[in-house]
């Protein structure tokens, strides 16, 4: 079945962007609409009652721009997703990255923003035993375009030191870490096991695309990147794939 409809990807800013380069190599024909809620950002200091507002939100937009497929590149927005409904699937970032951490060997930790790690919703999905450790202040660093720095580095030695030698794998629970390796692997050691969850979500969208339609490739795939607040400041410079525009947009 052909369906040249876009698929929604969102997250607080520009995180999901590290699982829309993972979803544009597994997915090459397919258009991308892709929503960094900056306006908003950071979501992992908010509350459970501003967070479920603002996922709503973020998929009403979505909806509103007819995508054919929603997927919550967030965590933190993930945890506050599960009493929504869409008339399009939903995929969700949290249960596939924990089927990925299930089948790990060795002793596992769970890095994402406060709010994930308070509303234990890895632990809901996780079959094996797990630290966790809220590290929402790599949300701003990244945003800003600062990791790579004296800040990053001190930063991730504060909050893993304690995990030093003792960690075989690291969940990067926020689509943000992924652009904070190199810190965290200086830390936990450049063996650690790295379960990005980024690249965990594939298999659902391929899932989704067999139900809902491919891209009839009429013409190029297309990528529409769009942000809520100033479209300027967007730190999208360490970005390797090509967008077709990069808007600034009300929600
Ligand atoms: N990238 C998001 C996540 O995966 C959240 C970052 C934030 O806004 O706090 O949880």
């Amino acid at each position: 079945m052909y369906n040249d409809k876009y698929i929604g990807v969102f997250d607080s800013g520009v995180g999901g962007l590290t699982a829309l380069e993972d979803l544009k190599k597994n997915f090459p024909n397919e258009n991308f609409l892709y929503l960094g809620d900056t306006l908003r950002c950071p979501y992992g200091t908010k509350t459970k009652e501003e967070l479920e507002k603002i996922v709503e939100s973020d998929i009403k937009y979505l909806e509103d721009c007819d995508c054919k497929m929603i997927i919550i590149a967030c965590n933190t927005a993930t945890a506050n997703s599960y009493h929504i409904n869409s008339n399009v699937p939903i995929i969700r970032i949290i249960e596939p990255t924990c089927e990925v951490a299930n089948e790990s060997e060795g002793s596992l930790i769970v890095l994402a923003t406060n709010y994930t790690v308070n509303s234990k919703a890895y632990s809901r999905f996780l079959k094996k035993d797990h630290y966790q450790v809220p590290c929402s202040e790599w949300v701003e660093i990244i945003e800003h375009g600062k990791t790579n720095s004296k800040e990053s580095f001190d930063s991730a030695y504060n909050l893993l030191k304690d995990y030093q030698g003792k960690i075989d794998n690291a969940i990067l629970a926020c689509t943000h870490f992924g652009l904070m390796e190199k810190e965290i692997k200086a830390v936990l050691g450049e063996n650690v096991n790295i379960i990005n969850s980024s690249k965990c979500l594939s298999v659902k969208v391929k899932e989704a695309l067999d139900k809902v339609g491919y891209n009839s490739l009429k013409e190029k795939a297309k990528l529409i990147i769009r942000c809520t607040n100033n479209k300027e400041a967007f730190n999208v410079s360490w970005l390797s794939l090509k967008y077709d525009s990069l808007e600034e947009t009300k929600i």
